[in-house]
């Protein structure tokens, strides 16, 4: 698919480290818009990395401001939306992705590979506090996905399969399912 065809945003869903951000930044470059990170932006709002907000306010307050985040990217201009791994959770926030018409991929692994990633990932240490009392490990990881792959599924317009791709090769694959998406009427951003 040519670049110019999508002109609206895209947006990324799946578990920490699924790679939402690496292919987030591949598939910006090759359509020609920005990247929108709603970590980032409720880092960017709050003024303090999502470790500290999860231990002073708490979990509730990271996700209301990952709910505004949300909308704040979906309102936004076009670019690829890379999520929080956890943003599926709000039954609103799945309302408001839906509701944007825009195609959702689901970055789709097993709990042994995004394990490995998120252990691999020098970021972790900063960006992902643990979200359970099982302490981050692969138990937590399988109960998390078992609760949330339906809801991912639930908002995926497309579920892309990790296993044994390269980032380009995820791309590749991303914009040739982009091409069959219906495109753009009246969400031309
Ligand atoms: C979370 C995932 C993180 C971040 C926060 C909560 C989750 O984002 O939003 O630590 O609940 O899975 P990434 O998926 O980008 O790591």
């Amino acid at each position: 698919m040519s670049a110019t065809l999508l002109r609206m945003s895209l947006v990324l869903v799946g578990y920490r480290g699924s790679g939402k951000s690496t292919l987030g930044r591949l598939l910006a470059g090759r359509l020609g818009c920005g990247l929108v990170d709603t970590d980032e932006l409720v880092v960017r709002t709050a003024g303090r990395s999502i470790k500290a907000i999860f231990e002073q306010e708490g979990e509730g307050h990271f996700r209301d401001l990952e709910a505004q985040a949300l909308a704040e990217a979906l309102g936004g201009p076009q670019a690829v939306i890379a999520t929080g791994g956890g943003v599926v959770m709000r039954p609103e926030n799945r309302r408001a992705i839906g509701a944007s018409g825009l195609p959702v991929l689901y970055l789709r692994g097993e709990p042994e590979l995004l394990l490995s990633r998120i252990r691999g990932d020098v970021a972790t240490a900063v960006n992902r506090p643990n979200l359970t009392a099982l302490g981050g490990g692969l138990e937590e990881v399988r109960q998390l996905l078992t609760l949330r792959d339906p809801l991912y599924r639930e908002v995926a317009t497309a579920v892309l399969e990790l296993a044994g791709r390269s980032p380009e090769e995820l791309a590749d694959l991303a914009m040739e399912m982009l091409g069959r998406e219906p495109q753009p009427t009246t969400k031309n951003k």
